[in-house]
């Protein structure tokens, strides 16, 4: 396969600072064509970053130039595009959280098995220079088995993130986002901890709220904009997590890791991304790079891996059964 064609649905904060440039860069695809039902922003966005908009999502399916599209849409709609760009034949990079609930997602996976194509979720902390190292050194022993981990994700909210700049953005509606902070940041963290530790959550004691924000009205949002969490995973590890939307210093995007021999300090330091303290007084800085921040759009790699597995024809690092494991956590913090 030489070069390919991308859609994207969705033409807004995620798109703008993270799909669209980071397909542009890539020099397996040739063409980005946009989709969103705010035609301004796709026609935008293709002008910015080279390519066209069309008018219908149909025109994305119905093209046999496009092999690959990214679901950027907002949270509800993830498991009608995700799945009927499946079902047409095309290969899905779709945002997280997979879906706004297990059915939809669980029909999302039989439309992946049934086409044939790859799903691929964006849960881009994998792949944190940080994130690989820690990764590697839990994989190695040299600090024994994990035991326990605190990981924490909060910034200063949405509404200073999301195309629509306001309160009135849909990451504070209930029936579009569904989770709250819990699947906009907490997901993350819950990939991540599955990721890095090999293992999964099976059992959560949580509690959430909204403490602060409010929408357009001044009423308080639909959905929490607080978590704070135990949990215990499969292999009996057991950790804490908070995850926020009001955290209004700085972005706090830190995780750390309790092993046998010493621990690990994950992004505490924004000199020392990763940096290891050993039973014996040993610490260890590691200089690798800063994460990616609202204020900080780096390139995340999830990109060119979405584009290396379907070139190469290799599984996505992250599955739509890895996604799914994650969002069965998000619902159990929720209580659902
Ligand atoms: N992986 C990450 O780190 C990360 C970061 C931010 C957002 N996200 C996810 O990306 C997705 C999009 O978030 P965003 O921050 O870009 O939101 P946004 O509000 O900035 O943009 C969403 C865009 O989707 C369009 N859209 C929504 N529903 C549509 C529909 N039915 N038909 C056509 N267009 C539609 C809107 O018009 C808007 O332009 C969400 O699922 C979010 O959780 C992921």
């Amino acid at each position: 396969m030489e070069q390919i064609n991308v859609g994207i649905i969705g033409c807004g904060s995620i798109t703008k600072f993270r799909h669209a440039p980071e397909y542009k860069a890539n020099p397996y695809v040739n063409e980005i064509v946009f989709f969103d039902r705010n035609m301004e922003r796709s026609k935008a966005l293709a002008e910015e970053f080279g390519g066209r908009a069309v008018e219908t999502v149909e025109e994305l399916y119905n093209d046999p130039s496009i092999i690959a599209i990214s679901d950027c849409s907002s949270n509800d709609t993830h498991h009608i595009f995700t799945t009927d760009a499946l079902l047409s034949g095309k290969h899905v990079l779709c945002e997280k959280p997979l879906a706004v609930s297990i059915e939809y997602a669980e029909k999302m996976l039989d439309a992946q098995r049934k086409s044939g194509k790859k799903l691929m979720v964006d849960h881009n902390q994998r792949f944190t220079k940080a994130h690989q190292k820690a990764k590697q050194l839990i994989e190695s022993k040299e600090l024994g088995e994990v035991l326990t981990f605190k990981t924490s994700f909060g910034h200063q909210g949405p509404e200073h993130w999301s195309v629509n700049n306001s309160n009135a953005t849909w990451f504070f509606k209930k029936e579009r986002s569904h989770s709250g902070v819990a699947g906009d940041l907490g997901i993350h963290k819950i990939d991540l901890i599955h990721y890095l530790l090999d293992d999964e959550i099976v059992d959560v004691h949580a509690f959430h709220g909204a403490l602060d924000k409010v929408d357009e009205n001044g009423n308080p949002i639909e959905v929490c904009d607080n978590v704070v969490a135990a949990l215990k995973t499969k292999k009996g590890r057991l950790g804490t997590a908070s995850f926020s939307w009001t955290y209004y210093g700085s972005e706090d995007n830190s995780t750390k890791i309790y092993c046998q021999k010493g621990m690990m300090k994950i992004y505490h330091d924004p000199e020392n991304q990763l940096i290891v303290e050993t039973k014996d007084g040993e610490v260890i800085k590691y200089q690798l790079e800063a994460i990616q921040t609202n204020d900080n759009q780096t390139s995340t790699g999830v990109i060119d891996a979405f584009v290396d597995a379907i070139i190469n024809d290799t599984d996505p690092i992250v599955t739509g059964q890895d996604a799914m494991s994650s969002l069965k956590v998000v619902e159990a913090i929720l209580g659902k």
